[in-house]
């Protein structure tokens, strides 16, 4: 496949089982994520791996989390956080380490770049991943138990892992669609 068809093909599958990539293929798809743009080279990006049996401690860290934002959730909800953390063989939990230097939004641009590069990376290498956030992405508990800064971002609970099974396919946007011209003279 030629760069353009990899990016294109791209997509999220309905579930991830194993094997994992190795150890050799994780490293590279990393190395390739720390090529992301980086304006004024401040290297704000730092992944964070969770493998085998840490994955149940990260899942009690998700249940934890979830109680003290809803006091009120149930048993069922409780364990379903727990096994959510399961569901892949490896996490990569993607941080935004902010410094001064550069606007934050920036080093946010190039965090979320980098996990691009990785998700492109594992998936021209036959694997696939899920990038998931939501209100675990934004909760003190959450990195605090991950040793994340306050002041740093997640931007992404990277999933990784084999194709289980596939979806239905979304629909793309067009070039058509997101590009108009521009002149100064209309
Ligand atoms: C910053 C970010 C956060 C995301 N968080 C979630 C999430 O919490 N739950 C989810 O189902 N998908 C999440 N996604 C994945 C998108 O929903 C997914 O990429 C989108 O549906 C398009 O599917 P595709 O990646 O297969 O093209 C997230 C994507 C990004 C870029």
């Amino acid at each position: 496949m030629d760069v353009i068809d990899i990016i294109k093909t791209r997509r999220e599958p309905a579930k991830l089982v194993e094997p994992a990539p190795s150890d050799a293929l994780l490293s590279a798809a990393i190395t390739a994520a720390a090529s992301a743009p980086d304006h004024k080279m401040l290297r704000p990006c730092r992944f964070v791996k969770i493998e085998g049996d840490a994955r149940k401690e990260f899942g009690e860290l998700m249940a934890k989390s979830l109680k003290a934002r809803q006091p009120d959730a149930d048993a069922t909800m409780i364990e379903r956080e727990k096994t959510k953390a399961l569901r892949a063989p490896i996490i990569v939990v993607a941080v935004a380490t902010i410094k001064p230097g550069a606007p934050e939004v920036e080093q946010l641009l190039t965090a979320g770049a980098a996990v691009q590069n990785f998700t492109l990376a594992l998936h021209g290498s036959g694997f696939a991943s899920l990038w998931r956030t939501g209100a675990p992405a934004y909760d003190a508990i959450v990195k605090q138990g991950l040793g994340i800064d306050p002041k740093d971002h997640i931007v992404g609970f990277i999933y990784v892992g084999s194709i289980g099974a596939m979806g239905p396919e979304k629909k793309r946007q067009t070039d058509q669609e997101i590009v108009s011209n521009w002149s100064h003279a209309h």
